[in-house]
């Protein structure tokens, strides 16, 4: 089912990212996975490679899941849109809309119990198009009996180094939460 979502994607020409891209990037992980992660999408290295989170924001996500006990192995890491925005621009709405069958379709097929929204982006699309990170970031919400906990993008730290103990935390906090909700 997953894999037949990501042949799809690597074939879509639904909007115009297709255009430009080197490798769509489906997403990579557990199929099975508790937890699913939702970036906003591809940049350049996951571009090249096909996968993602591979650049330097995945390296920073990588720090925090090991802090939070969890490996990319148990998990599934996926964006709003699987093809790279140029010159690493938001994603657009019309890509977003292009691009939500196959989350939601993914989503249905892993069923996980909690989703980390990575970035506004991401938050404003799965949770709330108003959503504003400062107020929800490390926040529980209940949707459809999965919880979401959307966190601040991990290139976030990158450009400001200020908003690292604020993920930091906020992974100390998923960790606690998934302690108690997955035993
Ligand atoms: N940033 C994202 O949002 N997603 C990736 O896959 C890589 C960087």
């Amino acid at each position: 089912m997953l894999e037949a979502i990501a042949e799809e994607i690597r074939s879509c020409t639904r909007c115009a990212l297709a255009e430009g891209r080197t490798n769509a990037v489906p997403g990579a992980g557990a199929t099975d996975a508790d937890i699913v992660f939702i970036g906003e999408g591809p940049g350049v290295q996951e571009d090249r490679q096909g996968l993602p989170f591979v650049g330097p924001a995945g390296k920073v996500l990588d720090e925090l899941l090991e802090q939070a006990g969890l490996s990319r192995a148990q998990v599934f890491i996926t964006n709003i849109v699987k093809c790279r925005p140029p010159g690493n621009r938001d994603p657009l709405p019309e890509e977003i809309r292009a691009c939500r069958d196959y989350l939601d379709g993914q989503i249905a097929a892993i069923n996980p119990q909690v989703i980390c929204p990575l970035g506004r982006p991401a938050t404003q699309t799965l949770l709330d198009p108003k959503a504003s990170m400062g107020k929800v970031h490390g926040r529980r919400f209940e949707r459809d009996g999965i919880l979401y906990v959307p966190i601040y993008h991990p290139a976030a730290c990158l450009h400001n180094p200020n908003l690292r103990p604020a993920l930091v935390e906020d992974f100390e906090k998923l960790k606690a939460l998934l302690e108690r909700h997955l035993q």
